[in-house]
Formats: structure tokens, C-alpha cells, sequence
């Protein structure tokens, strides 16, 4: 006989859930908690939830945020509805096809859904945005507010700036690219991360520049190789990315920051420095403030340096498209000049927008990193139960990890998780020379649900592969950001 049906209220579940504010994926976010607490155990299977009703009404939100959560928990197979007795937590079965490959699971893609509270700022903004009409509507710089706000934002975080050393891009790719075509010459000499960001090799590629590699793992840089190779190759630029980095994880220790500064300076090498993921720390122990602020130590008032990347793609929303460039004033002027060629100017009812979100960060960033902190954790969790024999480093922020595998063969298993749904991005494409056949990156931004879903599909093809049966199928490029 069964025991009692365990029974929470809608207070029970609030308090294990955690914070709920409103936001745009306020029910994803509820769905995802609840799932996580179900597969953890802390909610055991058979317990009984809160009606819908009774939910929203005492978590204070709107009935159809609670209805989709619970719709997706069912989806999932982490809820069972039962007429007469509501909807029980419930852990799905092996096999159920929860986050379907045929729905097409994405792990080429580092891309987290908005960050809650954006969906206010949209709409208080949008009575605003008619200003936006005025004039011609996009401009090369950005406009005044917005660069004034992210200007703020350096100064708050100890590196002071005023809005003429900013620049407005439409994300921190374009803000790469202009960068990259800007200050660079045909030939020139250019140090980048091993494994790095592809789309950063790709844009310095056709601006010209030649590429020398320093190795970076999951426990950081090589500083002396990374030292020894500005020393001795004068590069004409180093694109390092400090925080949180891509695809690895690792940041740089604050002494070794002001050491690679220093070397920068003393051979002239431009550091280009992308902190498009500075701002996705988890649990990372310390905060050095951007990485400029050495730089400026080192080098005060003086026209090279470090040119900052920065963007709101993956800290608040990748649609938003804005990202900026920080430098001297000097080297802005210099952008905007070069910047026609390429494109006539950022939006302006972006910018509008994104001047009310700069001044919100504060607000929204913890928002983000307990979407990171739970997605992180199902990550590890579903790696653990389903590729135990794989290591997989535990990122201290960020969006993905730099997972080493048992044997080489990551190209290979992109294409058998290709053929069956799964989308991939296998460890050579972060490199500059094919390497990296024993790793692959996964992102932690796809739904809880689909996560747990991926890996067991990704354990799967890693098996069918090493019973070496014919693939029969030809791999295309996975869209990978
Ligand atoms: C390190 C790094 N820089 C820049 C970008 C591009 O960002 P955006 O979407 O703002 O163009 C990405 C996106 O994945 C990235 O990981």
C-alpha cells in the first residue's frame, strides 16, 4: 500500500523555490526551480503540489505564469495531473522523451534566455521610445545617454570613464570586427587565446592580421608563455578574454592582469580586451573590476593600451544587439571614422532601451546568476549520471563548460549528435589549428529540462560511436555562438 500523498502548499513551495520576481521567462524560471528541486529530491516524487490557483494567488502572480510553469513541468514528465489529485511531482522515466532530440536539443549555442525583469523595462520604456522618431534614428557613436550610462557603469566599477571614450555597436561580435578593422594592418601579428572564440579568430582574420596562439585551460593561462610570447613577438595586438572565458571558463588572476599589461605597454601591443562574459560570474570568489584599469595604471594618458569589449548579449539579452567599445577618446574617433564602411550606425530605439537597462544591471545581474547557478548545476548533474567517465570542470561562471572527453573523437560525435537532432560544436572549432579533438563545449543555456534530455542523447551517440558503425550521414556547420 502506498504511504499518504505527501502535500505542499503554496507557501512550502515558495520558500523552497526561492526569490520570484516578475520577469519576461518568469514562468521558465518557476518551471525550472521546481524541476531542479523534483530531480534533486528535495521535492520527492508523489509529492503533492499547490493547485495552480492557490499558487498564483499567494506567490502574487499572474495565473497564467503558474499555468505555463505547471504545463511545462508536464511536458517535462515532472508533473502528473490526476483527476482528484492535482498534480504530482513525478521524476520521469528512462526513456521518456522529455527535451526530444527531435525537438532539437542546442548545445552549439551559448545563448541565455532574457534575464528576468526585462519584460518591465520594455514596457516602461516603450511610452518613451516615440523620442526615438526625432531624429534620423541611428548614429555612428551612439547616442549621449547610453554611452553616459555604460560610461557610469566603468567608473562605479573603478575604472573612471567619461561618455567620449565609448562607442555604441550593435553587439560585441560588430564591436570585435570594427575594432579589429580599424586598428589593425594587413599582416600584422596578433596573439590570441588557444582555445578562444571562434568568431573572434574569424574577424581578425579579415582584417588581415596573422594569428599566434597562447594555451589557456580550465585552470587558466600559461602567464609566462602568454608573457613571453608579447616579449618576444611584439604582437600588434593581443584579443585575451579575461573573465569568465570562452570557451574554458577561467579568468585571470588579478596579478597576472597587471603583468600582461605591463608587457603590453613596454612593447606597444594593443590589448584588446573582451569582456563580453565578465559580467556572467557564478560563485567566482573575486571581482577585479575591468581589466583596463591595469592598463591605465601602467600606461596613464596614453593613447594605446587596452581597448574594452563589452556587450548586454549574454549578461541581459542577445536580442537587445548592443554591445560598445571602450577606449581612449582618441581611438573612438578613429573608429567612428572607420566605421561607414561597414555599417551607417546602431539604433537608436535599441539605445534607448539599452540606457535604461546599463542603469539596471545592478538589479538584474543576480537575476542572471541564479538562472546560471540552477542551469549550471542540471548541467553537471545530468553529466555525472549519464558520461561519468567525461570530466567536466566546474566553471565558476559564464555559460558553458570546456568538457574533456574519455578519447578523443569530438568532430565524430558532432556528427552522430548532428544526425540525430543534436546540435554540437566540437572542440576543434574553438582552435586555431584543429586541435582539441578530446574536447567539447557545453553550454548550460538551454532549458533544465532539455539539458538533462541532451546529455543522455549525447551519451548515447558517444556509445553508438565507439561500436564504430557507419555514420551515413555528412556534417554541416551547426549557427554557433
Ligand atoms: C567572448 C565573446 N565575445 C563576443 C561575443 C559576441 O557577442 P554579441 O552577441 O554581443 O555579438 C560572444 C558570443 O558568444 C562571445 O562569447
Amino acid at each position: 500500500m502506498p504511504g499518504p500523498v505527501r502535500r505542499l502548499s503554496a507557501r512550502e513551495l515558495l520558500v523552497l523555490v526561492g526569490d520570484l520576481r516578475p520577469g519576461t521567462s518568469a514562468y521558465r524560471a518557476l518551471a525550472d526551480r521546481i524541476r531542479l528541486l523534483i530531480t534533486d529530491g528535495r521535492i520527492p516524487a508523489g509529492t503533492r503540489l499547490p493547485s495552480e490557483r492557490e499558487l498564483a494567488a499567494v506567490a502574487g502572480r499572474s495565473r497564467t505564469t503558474v499555468v505555463a510553469a505547471y504545463r511545462s513541468l508536464r511536458e517535462s514528465g515532472h508533473v502528473v495531473t490526476r483527476h482528484g489529485s492535482g498534480s504530482l511531482a513525478a521524476l520521469p522515466a528512462p526513456g521518456t522523451p522529455q527535451g526530444r532530440p527531435d525537438r532539437g536539443v542546442d548545445f552549439a549555442r551559448a545563448v541565455p534566455p532574457p534575464v528576468e525583469g526585462l519584460e518591465e523595462i520594455l514596457a516602461e520604456v516603450s511610452a518613451r521610445m516615440v523620442r526615438a522618431l526625432e531624429g534620423p534614428g541611428f548614429d555612428l557613436l551612439g547616442n549621449e545617454a547610453l554611452r553616459q550610462a555604460i560610461a557610469d557603469r566603468y567608473t562605479v566599477r573603478g575604472l573612471a570613464t567619461s561618455a567620449d571614450q565609448v562607442l555604441v555597436t550593435m553587439g560585441g561580435q560588430h564591436a570585435i570586427s570594427l575594432t579589429a578593422h580599424t586598428f589593425l594592418s594587413r599582416s600584422d601579428l596578433v596573439l590570441v587565446e588557444s582555445p578562444g572564440y571562434p568568431h573572434a579568430y574569424e574577424a581578425l582574420r579579415r582584417a588581415g592580421a596573422r594569428l599566434v596562439t597562447t594555451p589557456v585551460t580550465t585552470d587558466g593561462w600559461d602567464v609566462e608563455h602568454l608573457l613571453g610570447s608579447i616579449r618576444r613577438l611584439r604582437p600588434a595586438a593581443a584579443y585575451l578574454i579575461p573573465d569568465f572565458h570562452n570557451p574554458t571558463g577561467a579568468s585571470m588572476r588579478p596579478q597576472d592582469r597587471a603583468r600582461v599589461a605591463e608587457a603590453a605597454r613596454a612593447v606597444g601591443t594593443v590589448l584588446i580586451i573582451d569582456e563580453t562574459t565578465a559580467d556572467l560570474g557564478i560563485d567566482r570568489a573575486w571581482d577585479d573590476g575591468p581589466f583596463a584599469r591595469h592598463g591605465h595604471a601602467a600606461s596613464p594618458g596614453s593613447g594605446s593600451g587596452v581597448v574594452t569589449i563589452g556587450s548586454l548579449s549574454k549578461s541581459v539579452w542577445g536580442g537587445l544587439r548592443l554591445g560598445w567599445v571602450r577606449a581612449d577618446a582618441s581611438a573612438v574617433r578613429r573608429l567612428v571614422q572607420a566605421r561607414p564602411a561597414g555599417d551607417l550606425g546602431t539604433p537608436q530605439l535599441e539605445q534607448l532601451l539599452g540606457e535604461r537597462i546599463v542603469r539596471a544591471l545592478p538589479e538584474l545581474l543576480p537575476r542572471r546568476r541564479e538562472l546560471l547557478r540552477a542551469h549550471r548545476a542540471a548541467l553537471s548533474a545530468a553529466l555525472a549520471r549519464h558520461l561519468p567517465r567525461w570530466h567536466a570542470p566546474w566553471p565558476d561562471g559564464g555559460l558553458s563548460m570546456w568538457v574533456q572527453l574519455d578519447r578523443p573523437g569530438s568532430s565524430a560525435l558532432t556528427s552522430v549528435c548532428e544526425a540525430r537532432g543534436l546540435s554540437l560544436v566540437a572542440g576543434p572549432r574553438f582552435s586555431v589549428d584543429g586541435t582539441f579533438e578530446r574536447f567539447l563545449r557545453l553550454p548550460f543555456t538551454s532549458p533544465v529540462a532539455d539539458l538533462d534530455a541532451g546529455v543522455r542523447s549525447l551519451a548515447e551517440s558517444w556509445e553508438l560511436l565507439s561500436s564504430r558503425r557507419p555514420l551515413g550521414h555528412r556534417s554541416r556547420m551547426p549557427e554557433m555562438v
